[in-house]
C-alpha cells in the first residue's frame, strides 16, 4: 500500500497548507533575476557559468541554462557527478581537490567527461595538490584539465598574484595535467558594506588584475580560454574587466539579506524566503517560532547580529521585529512588533545568506501569486 509522502499537500496549495519550515522561491523573482544577469553578460560579451551551490535543484539550473548560461561552476564532487548526470556541458569545480578520494573523483569524472563530450576543468593553486593529480591522470590515461586559483584580495586558496607565473610553469610542467586559465573569487567584496562605490572599485580591480595575469601568462606561451571572476556583489563590476571572459555568481539567482546590506540587491530581488510559524509566546517580550539554525543556517556574513529579515506572509517587512536569535529549531524574533503576533501566524523570513540556508532543506516550494505551485529537490547536499 502506498501512502503520501510524509506533511506533503497536493499542489497547489496556499502557504498556510504547506508545514513549517518550508523552504520557498518565489518563481517571477527568481525569473527576473536569471534573466537580468543573463542579459547583462550577453550583452558585454562574458560568458554566464553560475556557481550551482546557490541552488543545487535542477528546476532553477535549468532555467539558468535556458537563459544562457554555459555551464556551472560547482563546489563540491556530489555537485560535480549530479551535473555531468544531467548533461551539462561545461563545469568548473572551483575548489582544489585534496586526497586521494577526491584526485580518483576527477580522473574518473574527467574520463566520463570526455567521453560524453561534455568539458570539466578543476581549481588548483600549488604544486602539493597537482602532483598527485598529475600522477593519476597518468595512470588513467587522461588528461586532467584545470584552471589556476588566484588570490586577489579574499584570502582564501589561491596563489598570490606574484607567484602566478612561476605557478603557471609549474603546475603547467606536470604531466596528465592541461592549463586552460585563471580564476578567482572576489570574496573580500562583502567586506563593502555602506560602501557601494568602494565595492565597485574593489571588484573593477579583482578582474584587472586578473586579467593583467592572464596576459602575462598567454607571452610565456600558456593558453588561457577562461579567464573568470565570480560573486554577486561584484557582479556589475568584476566580468567588466577589459580581458574577463566569464563571471560565476551564484547568490544573485535568489538574492539574499546580506546582499540587501552590500546593495547588491533590493527587497523585491530577494526570492528565497523560509516559511515559519509562531508556536509560542508564552515568554514575555520573545515571539518563538519553528524556523531556527536548521532552517536558517548560522551564516552571519554582514549580518549585523540578525538570524534574517521577517516578513509578512506577503513578504512585506515586520517593522520593529529582530530576528535576534535561534536554537536548532526555535527562532526567537523581538522588539515592540512582536506584540502583534499571536500563535499560529505565519512568517517569512529573507535568510542572511541563501546558499547556506539551501543546503538545510531536501525540498524547494516554488511559489506564484501565494500559491505553492510545484516542489522541487534539492540535490547533492552534504
Ligand atoms: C569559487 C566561487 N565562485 C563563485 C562564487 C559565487 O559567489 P556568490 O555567492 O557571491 O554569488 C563563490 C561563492 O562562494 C565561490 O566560492
Amino acid at each position: 500500500m502506498s501512502s503520501a509522502p510524509f506533511l506533503e499537500t497536493s499542489l497547489p496549495a496556499p502557504l498556510d497548507a504547506i508545514a513549517t519550515p518550508a523552504l520557498l522561491v518565489e518563481l517571477p523573482r527568481m525569473e527576473s533575476n536569471i534573466a537580468r544577469m543573463a542579459e547583462a553578460y550577453a550583452a558585454a560579451g562574458v560568458a554566464l557559468r553560475p556557481h550551482v551551490k546557490t541552488s543545487k535543484c535542477w528546476e532553477v539550473a535549468r532555467r539558468q541554462l535556458a537563459a544562457g548560461a554555459v555551464g556551472f561552476t560547482c563546489s563540491t564532487p556530489e555537485e560535480v557527478d549530479w551535473l555531468l548526470g544531467q548533461g551539462v556541458p561545461d563545469l568548473v569545480w572551483a575548489h582544489v581537490p585534496v586526497g586521494p578520494a577526491k584526485v580518483a573523483f576527477v580522473v574518473d569524472a574527467v574520463a566520463r567527461a570526455d567521453r560524453a563530450g561534455q568539458r570539466l576543468a578543476v581549481a588548483l593553486d600549488s604544486v602539493a595538490a597537482g602532483q598527485p593529480l598529475s600522477e593519476a591522470a597518468l595512470r588513467a590515461g587522461v588528461r586532467v584539465p584545470f584552471v589556476l586559483e588566484v588570490n586577489t584580495g579574499h584570502g582564501r586558496a589561491g596563489a598570490e598574484p606574484g607567484k602566478v607565473p612561476g605557478r603557471a610553469r609549474e603546475l603547467a610542467a606536470l604531466p596528465g595535467l592541461l592549463l586552460r586559465g585563471v580564476f578567482t573569487h572576489e570574496g573580500h567584496l562583502s567586506r563593502y558594506v555602506g560602501d557601494r562605490a568602494g565595492l565597485e572599485r574593489a571588484g573593477l580591480g579583482a578582474g584587472t588584475l586578473l586579467a593583467s595575469l592572464a596576459d602575462i601568462l598567454r607571452t610565456e606561451g600558456h593558453t588561457m580560454d577562461i579567464v573568470s571572476v565570480g560573486s554577486t556583489p561584484g557582479a556589475t563590476s568584476a566580468p567588466f574587466a577589459e580581458g574577463v571572459t566569464e563571471a560565476r555568481p551564484g547568490t544573485y539567482v535568489y538574492f539574499d539579506a546580506n546582499q540587501m546590506r552590500l546593495g547588491s540587491a533590493v527587497l523585491d530581488q530577494c526570492a528565497l524566503t523560509v516559511l515559519g510559524r509562531v508556536v509560542s509566546t508564552e515568554r514575555p517580550g520573545v515571539v518563538v517560532t519553528d524556523a531556527g539554525i536548521k532552517a536558517m543556517s548560522s551564516d552571519a556574513i554582514a549580518a549585523a547580529g540578525s538570524v534574517g529579515l521577517v516578513c509578512d506572509v506577503h513578504g512585506v517587512p515586520l517593522a520593529d521585529v529582530e530576528f535576534s536569535d535561534a536554537n536548532e529549531e526555535h527562532g526567537f524574533l523581538t522588539g515592540p512588533g512582536t506584540a502583534a503576533l499571536k500563535v499560529g501566524d505565519l512568517v517569512r523570513i529573507v535568510p542572511n545568506h541563501a546558499c547556506g540556508t539551501t543546503n538545510m532543506f531536501g525540498t524547494l516550494h516554488a511559489v506564484a501569486d501565494g500559491t505553492v505551485v510545484e516542489r522541487w529537490a534539492i540535490t547533492a547536499r552534504h
